[in-house]
């Protein structure tokens, strides 16, 4: 089967010029060293969709690093090498390209990080996690283009199915169960009925990988265009459950997923919106123990418990009496993706009309007096001057005060009720650093 296709001329349909041109110098560099040297995974597979994808990964038959180094110095790129994995990064002029050395691979257990050897394209190949990204090209001269396919990608591609390469696949590496259903999504495909067999057979080895593994995962669905079709096909297939029982990939999800992108409009919402509202019907204990199986860091974490604390206070929200600084308690202090998810969330009006209103309004209201203007007019440093500028804060946000002069007559008033409880014997000046 290899050999029959040549893709010169889609690379240079869909690729930019200058990694066409560093191909093949990459390509003649290896061929020099005796290497063979290919392009390989999802970009052969995008290549063959007719899509663009800057994401090239290549692998030599030998030393990556080695020729990294000489490649880098052909290009003036910078190298980023890492010896344990001997792959290489170069970077240049705004360009990035990933070699790796072709490798053979073999599990010691279910979950564990392969043990890796040196190895042939073809070995390297067989290692990979689905048909349509375990194919290659060819970048050596003579032979440039040329397509290997060793387990029908193309016909799967043709097909839109989405197939393992052998039945221990997700046993291997269960990992691949949510980059199946990634791939599956993205590409509108459907998994291969024995596919679709074994991962259903294979869910649970979900729990042999270790929670960093699984949130990255998680992040890469998150990112992706549409995140909401993958996570409502892994509730179909329990494996959106293995991460937390109580998580739901149904209409509301995908509703919500979908006003935050509107809401967003220019960029993708960022994933802690995303992740938000994922867990948004978990309980605070539901969520410390995804929080602390998934590892998340501590300001992603965060976003996701103000979302839940503040989804308690919803109900309160909704009170149409409520005074504006009464708002601006409730809301100021939580994480600005904890706010826009619960506005996202709450079907109550009131409450979505002071979020609104806090959002648009009430978040940049500021006294006009500083500190340093209420010391001057006597009040003492410390914790009274906190105190005389909230009450500020409050009288701006609640239209009491709307004018500078109308804070001044405030802070005389205050100090002037604060002053009487200073005992009579104390100084004057005591006296005027009494809170
Ligand atoms: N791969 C694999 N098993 C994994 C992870 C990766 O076999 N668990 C292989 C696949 O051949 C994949 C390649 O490594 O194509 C590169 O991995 P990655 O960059 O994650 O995948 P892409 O195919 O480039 O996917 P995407 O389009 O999502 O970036």
């Amino acid at each position: 089967m290899s050999g029959a296709i040549n893709l010169s001329d889609t690379i240079e349909k869909y690729l930019p010029a200058e990694l066409g041109g560093f191909m093949r110098l990459a390509g003649e560099a290896a061929a020099g060293r005796k290497q063979g040297f290919y392009l390989v995974g999802g970009v052969v597979r995008d290549l063959l969709l007719g899509q663009t994808n800057l994401d090239l990964d290549l692998v030599v038959e030998g030393d990556a690093i080695a020729l990294g180094q000489a490649l880098a110095q052909a290009r003036q790129a910078k190298i980023t090498a890492h010896p344990r994995f001997n792959t290489a990064k170069l970077q240049w002029d705004g360009w990035s390209v990933d070699i790796a050395t072709a490798r053979s691979e073999s599990y010691a257990r279910p979950g564990a990080l392969p043990d890796v050897k040196p190895g042939r394209i073809q070995e390297d190949l067989s290692r990979r996690d689905f048909t349509i990204n375990a194919m290659a090209v060819y970048l050596s001269p003579g032979r440039y283009g040329e397509l290997i396919d060793l387990y029908g990608g193309r016909a799967d591609l043709e097909r839109k199915l989405v197939r393992v390469l052998h039945d221990r696949s997700f046993i291997d590496d269960a990992t691949r169960i949510w980059r199946g259903l990634r791939y599956e999504q993205r590409l509108d495909f459907q998994l291969e009925e024995n596919t679709l067999r074994l991962l259903q057979r294979d869910v649970s080895m979900l729990d042999t990988i270790s929670g960093d593994r699984i949130r990255n995962e998680l992040e890469l669905v998150l990112k992706e265009k549409l995140p909401e079709k993958v996570l409502r096909r892994a509730e179909e297939l329990g494996v959106l459950q293995r991460l937390h029982p109580s998580l739901k990939g149904n209409r509301w999800l995908s509703e919500k997923l979908a006003q935050a992108r509107h809401l967003s409009h220019t960029s993708p919402p960022s994933i802690g919106i995303y992740l938000a509202l994922l867990t948004y019907r978990l309980s605070g204990q539901e969520l410390e123990c995804l929080i602390s199986y998934l590892r998340l860091p501590k300001s992603l974490s965060q976003v996701l418990r103000d979302t839940i604390s503040l989804k308690d206070t919803l109900q309160a929200l909704a009170d149409p009496e409520l005074k504006p600084s009464q708002v601006y308690q409730m809301l100021h202090g939580c994480s600005l993706p904890a706010i826009t998810v619960n506005l996202l969330a709450c079907e109550a009006s009131t409450a979505s009309q002071h979020i609104h209103l806090f959002l648009d309004k009430l978040r940049y209201v500021k006294p006009a007096l500083t500190g340093d203007s209420l010391i001057l007019m006597g009040v003492a440093p410390g914790p009274g001057v906190k105190q005389v500028l909230d009450l500020l804060r409050q009288a701006r946000l609640n239209g009491e005060a709307t004018a500078k002069r109308d804070e001044q007559a405030m802070v005389s008033d205050w100090l002037a009720r604060n002053r009487i409880k200073v005992p009579a014997d104390k100084s004057n000046v005591e006296r005027r650093h009494e809170p």
